[in-house]
């Protein structure tokens, strides 16, 4: 029996992001084709059979992105985006996390299973200009492509558009050996997928682009690249593709419809392949794909668009006959127990502009919203109560945990969207239920990521205790503490502390 191809989006066409008055459509930019930049692996400062040690550095920089003036951007290791990490499960890791911006930031882990609040980077973990702080973690989850971005309260948007953002691959032993491309920077590359605004002199001016449904920009930028082009020299391509932007959606599909494989999602592998002509992500989701180039020759080109505007292109050199078949089964999920008195919590993310709540409330630093007991299963029921019509797909992001999606308002989830996940784009009208466990005790953040939402308030924050041990207390952040407190110890104001401007603190609950 021939195998079924997916050939739609799944999603509602009427809930894209095109049909919303803030949408920018984007444009091919006037600028000659360049070659991807595929960031380097970030090499560690030490490693030994046990442990693993790192440096990232937040810093600001200039890049080359159009013709004629640099842009000024920020990057971890790097000037724009960053280095691409590396964690393998298992290992002890050491990262000590440097601040040479010249406002804070936190250093967020997108999808790592890692304690919160101090460690996974949310909120309450600042780290100051100047300043530097050392975190360690051993990760037990799947194989998957991670993200590490800035996540500061209430700056998270605008620093992610100045370019904080970098991939983190996680790797297990369990799946490392699958006859997958993993040749890094040859047939299996990060693609993450970003749209901007280029104002006077190539400068970035997130201010002037605000809009609190997301900001999205006509040009579109790839791995920091425009109208970028890739050199394919194998056979079979591994993309590992992110969702990066603010708040655009991307709806992939490659020239000559040619079909794809989806091998992975957020968060783990998928249990079997998946065969695609398009693939819709949603903010900060992602998605690993293999491409196989075997009826193309080389002086090919095949082009990755979302809708009509192209993103990279292949150029097809020689490469050699390679018949490995992706396998049937990839990835064992494990799901977690569920009894007859699984609880179900439903969660409403609502409203749209500055009106975005999650169940009616604007997020506050000092109030935990929920709690539930480490390594207990409870079903979520995630609503997006805008209007079915007019709404937007609201992408439903949680820290410190991994779930599964196991019904659309009652229906089949997505075909594939069968793996583990940390973020799953909630049509309007839209009920969907998730299945999570947190296995280790922690303060968890989780809110939607298009991140002018989050920003604004579309947040809410999780405590996972143990149960039969006393709730343990977290240092919660205020603004004070946050802001002024830190400014004072050092004889500066605070707003010089943060390019937001004291207007947007009141996001955070901060009482002015
Ligand atoms: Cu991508 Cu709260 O995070
Ligand atoms: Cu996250
Ligand atoms: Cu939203």
């Amino acid at each position: 029996m021939a195998e079924k191809v997916y050939t739609d989006y799944f999603f509602d066409k009427k809930a894209f992001d095109d049909q919303d008055g803030a949408y920018i459509p984007l444009k091919t930019a006037d600028a000659p084709e360049k070659k991807l930049l595929v960031p380097p692996l970030l090499k560690p400062d030490k490693e030994t059979e046990t442990d693993l040690y790192y440096t990232v550095t937040a810093q600001a920089g200039e890049t080359q992105i159009l013709p004629g003036e640099k842009t000024k951007t920020w990057g971890y290791n790097n000037s724009i985006l960053g280095q691409t990490i590396v964690y393998p499960a298992g290992k002890h890791i050491h990262v000590t996390l440097q601040n040479h911006l010249p406002e804070l930031t936190t250093f967020h882990w997108h999808g790592l299973i890692v304690t919160g609040p101090y460690i996974d980077g949310g909120c309450h973990a600042p780290v100051y200009p100047g300043e530097s702080k050392q975190i360690d973690f051993t990760l037990d989850q799947p194989a998957a492509t991670t993200w590490l971005h800035a996540h500061p309260c209430p700056s998270t948007a605008e620093q992610v558009w100045h370019g904080l953002a970098t991939m983190v691959l996680v790797t297990n032993r369990e799946t490392d050996d699958l006859p997958l491309p993993n040749n890094y920077g040859v047939d299996d590359i990060p693609l993450v997928l970003q749209d901007r605004h280029f104002h006077e002199n190539n400068q970035l001016d997130y201010r002037a682009d605000y809009n609190p449904d997301g900001v999205t920009g006509p040009t579109p930028l790839i791995n920091g690249t425009v109208n970028p082009y890739f050199d394919v020299i194998t056979q079979q391509l591994r993309l590992r593709i992110l969702d990066g932007a603010n708040r655009r959606e991307w709806r992939l599909h490659l020239s000559d419809d040619l079909e794809f494989t989806q091998i992975a999602g957020d968060s783990s592998l998928l249990p079997k392949p998946v065969k695609l002509t398009k693939l819709m992500l949603t903010c900060a989701e992602r998605a690993e794909i293999v491409i196989d180039f075997k009826d193309y020759h080389e002086g090919d080109v095949v082009t990755l668009y979302t809708d009509d505007t192209p993103l990279v292109k292949f150029r097809i050199h020689k490469f050699s006959e390679d018949d490995a078949v992706i396998p049937d089964k990839l990835f064992d999920v494990k799901a977690p127990k569920v009894e007859s008195d699984t609880p179900i919590r439903k969660v409403v993310m609502s409203g749209m502009d500055e009106g975005v709540a999650i169940d009616g409330k604007k997020f506050q630093m000092q109030r935990i919203d929920a709690t539930q007991p480490v390594g207990k299963a409870q079903y979520w029921d995630v609503v997006n109560s805008n209007d079915p019509e007019h709404g937007m797909v609201h992408p439903f992001h949680m820290h410190g945990t991994e779930f599964l999606v196991i019904s659309r308002n009652g229906h089949e989830p997505y075909p594939n969207e069968h793996g583990f996940k940390d973020t799953v784009g909630v049509n309007p009208g839209e009920t969907v239920r998730i299945l999570v466990r947190f296995d280790l005790p922690g303060l968890y953040m989780y809110h939607c990521h298009i991140i002018e939402h989050e920003d604004g308030g579309m947040m809410a924050q999780i405590q996972a205790f143990e149960p039969n041990k006393p709730m343990p207390k977290y240092k919660l952040m205020d603004m004070d503490t946050l802001m002024n407190a830190f400014a004072e110890e050092r004889g500066i104001k605070p707003e010089d502390l943060w390019m937001a401007g004291m207007d947007s603190y009141e996001k955070c609950g901060m009482k002015m």
